[in-house]
């Protein structure tokens, strides 16, 4: 059975940021999990190419459009490879592919009558390329708020108010085609107030698809993009896709004119259109236009994937917006997959080692623990009833319940202590606990493989388990599966505690690394520095490319609704002094810090926290799981001297 999924195809004006991972992870996620129920599950992600914003973003890096499309989606498509995302099919609009089954539509369209050769006179907003009929020109655009500007256009237009009520039906007869509820109401109340028709292409676009039979008009970005969900796997019988994973604020986009397209075009519907929230950042929607993007990269390498696929999954109730810090990133982490899943496993397996011989003690029949029993039997449906519904953080906080529950339960049955005794009794609960431990390890691993791939693969392997893991099925997963005398296999911590305020810091420092990496791509200020490889040595000149100087504290202040960002005024003997914000509020009060002389990086390019601008970083040790200390002197050095 197949089981087809798409993500939108993202713009190429600005290089992937958290945003478009979150819908590309939580599609991988569920491409993952639908393989885990037997489907063939093929997922497609893209990127959309053509459109004055983008024609304007090339320019604007002194590139031509498919120069500067080509290094861009070049770096979808490698990060999405470096986190691990399974894309079957990746599709730009650039594609010849892609080209061919644009053409079909649109002819199949202009064939049925739906699509007419008209003019349009009015506003226009050039950054979401719309058509603003409802407003004034020079009023702000209903979407962006930016002005819209006078255009007058000859036009391909699509009938869309031709499919009012067919849309209607639809959505009647179809009550899940819309996910959540709350925008299938809002599909429904726009479609209720009657429908306009639709330019579908432009005179004055160049970057696109000319329409073949009269090459002067070029097709509208939504027409062309839409395609791709098509194009991507012409000729596999694939279409109708299952499902397409869209962020809210392209609903209307989906849920009206895609099915509308296809109605004219007598094509089959998508069956399914699910939208979620946006990731916030610093209180606002993370996007390029705002600029309070987060890259992917450096939450990678600080917390792994899965630690980024955990958080983004865990914290944020799907469908609604969520927000992202760093401080909560790792908070997550530290919580639940270094104390909370890597702690039990590496407890568990050491006392299988010590108790056990390294060979999965026999459990009996389960009388000895029944609550913990029926706990798991049930954690098992409700997990995947979470999962198939879309609840992906109930059905997480349903495993971690079962996991906290058989800490408690080690805890209360305290196997080292049973382990001194020799009576049967105490020795038939020792293997018990740990069977049940262990077993619900195993469940754990193939209930999360679709969230924590790597950690589960590594948890599973670490039971003892022979038979690859993704080739588990989530029918017939029950409790008491796992073979007794199974040999363990070596024991690796899954999730290595993080000290926060480091973690946060190198986040902090890889992410200004990562900015200006794409930046020198597309040709803007040099090329960074390759960064050493872990472990490894660098030269004498790159370290001198490090300004650290001696700087005094002159103001120091708490930065509102944080635990640890301190605010501070540094003087480093410059014109004026510096702001400096710093995750040291944790070891250091206001008070102590002020009048106090420490290690200031002067060089590093400014950056944003909680829209506070920090320039430079202060230096601090930081011992794995402790506090941060700064770095002073014994002897006293003046202001502004350099470290060298
Ligand atoms: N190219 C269109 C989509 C065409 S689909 C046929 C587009 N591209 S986009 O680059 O702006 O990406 C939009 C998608 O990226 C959103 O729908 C969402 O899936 C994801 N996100 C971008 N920023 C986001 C957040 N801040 N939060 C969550 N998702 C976000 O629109």
């Amino acid at each position: 059975m197949k089981y087809y999924l798409t993500t939108p195809i993202y713009y190429v004006n600005a290089a992937p940021h958290l945003g478009h991972t979150y819908t590309t992870i939580v599609a991988d996620v569920i491409r993952r999990f639908k393989r885990m129920q037997g489907y063939e599950a093929i997922l497609t992600t893209g990127t959309d190419e053509h459109g004055s914003k983008i024609e304007n973003a090339a320019k604007a890096a002194g590139k031509s459009p498919q120069e500067f499309t080509d290094i861009i989606s070049a770096e979808f498509r490698e990060q999405w490879e470096t986190l691990g995302l399974a894309i079957d099919r990746f599709m730009r609009t650039t594609d010849p592919r892609h080209r061919q089954t644009v053409f079909m539509l649109f002819d199949r369209c202009l064939k049925s009558g739906y699509i007419y050769k008209g003019a349009y006179t009015g506003p226009y907003c050039v950054s979401c390329e719309l058509y603003a009929s409802e407003v004034q020109v020079g009023e702000p655009c209903p979407d962006c708020g930016r002005p819209t500007e006078a255009v007058s256009e000859e036009n391909y237009f699509f009938k869309l108010s031709a499919f009012q009520d067919r849309l209607l039906e639809l959505y009647e007869r179809q009550p899940d085609f819309i996910q959540p509820e709350v925008r299938r109401n809002e599909v429904i109340s726009f479609v209720k107030q009657g429908l306009s028709d639709l330019s579908v292409t432009r005179t004055s676009l160049k970057w696109g698809l000319p329409v073949p039979t009269d090459r002067k008009h070029v097709v509208y970005v939504w027409f062309d993009a839409l395609s791709t969900y098509m194009s991507a796997v012409e000729g596999e019988g694939l279409w109708p896709a299952d499902l397409h994973l869209i962020g809210k604020e392209i609903t209307r986009f989906h849920a009206i004119y895609w099915p509308a397209f296809l109605m004219a075009a007598e094509l089959p519907l998508p069956k399914r259109i699910v939208a979620h929230g946006w990731l916030l950042f610093e209180q606002e929607k993370m996007s390029k236009s705002r600029g309070n993007m987060v890259r992917p990269e450096p939450c990678r390498r600080v917390v792994g994937a899965d630690g980024l696929r955990y958080f983004l999954l865990r914290e944020i109730s799907f469908g609604q917006d969520g927000s992202f810090s760093f401080d909560a990133l790792v908070g997550r982490y530290n919580a639940d997959l270094a104390n909370g899943l890597g702690n039990l496993t590496s407890r568990t397996l050491k006392m299988v080692q010590d108790y056990c011989g390294g060979a999965i003690p026999d459990g009996g029949d389960g009388s000895l623990s029944p609550e913990l029993g029926a706990l798991a039997a049930r954690t098992v449906p409700e997990f995947i009833q979470a999962f198939e519904n879309f609840q992906f953080s109930r059905g997480l906080e349903g495993v971690w319940a079962l996991l906290g529950a058989v800490d408690k339960f080690i805890v209360e049955r305290a196997p080292w202590q049973l382990a001194k005794s020799a009576e049967e009794s105490a020795q038939a609960a020792l293997r018990d606990t740990l069977y049940v431990a262990a077993d619900v390890l195993r469940l754990a691993a193939v209930l999360l493989a679709p969230v924590l791939p790597v950690a589960a693969e590594r948890i599973w392997r670490q039971l003892g388990m022979r038979e690859p893991l993704d080739e588990q099925r989530l029918e017939g997963l029950a409790p008491r599966q796992l073979a007794p005398g199974q040999k363990i296999g070596e024991m690796r911590r899954v999730f290595p505690r993080l000290d926060m305020a480091s973690a946060v810091q190198r986040m902090r420092t890889l992410e200004a690394a990562e900015l200006a990496r794409q930046a020198a791509l597309l040709g803007k200020g040099a090329p960074p520095p390759e960064a050493a490889p872990e472990g490894g040595k660098i030269p004498i000149e790159d370290f001198a490319k490090v300004d650290m100087r001696v700087g005094q504290v002159l103001a120091a202040e708490r930065v509102k609704g944080t635990k640890a960002l301190v605010q501070m005024k540094v003087e480093l003997a410059e014109s004026e002094p510096r702001t400096i914000v710093a995750g040291i509020a944790e070891a250091y009060t206001p008070e102590q810090l002020i009048g106090r002389k420490v290690v200031i990086v002067a060089n590093l390019q400014p950056r944003k926290l909680r829209g506070i601008e920090s320039n430079g970083m202060v230096v601090a040790a930081s011992a794995e799981g402790g506090l941060p200390v700064l770095v002073g002197f014994l002897e006293d050095v003046p202001v502004g001297a350099r470290l060298t």
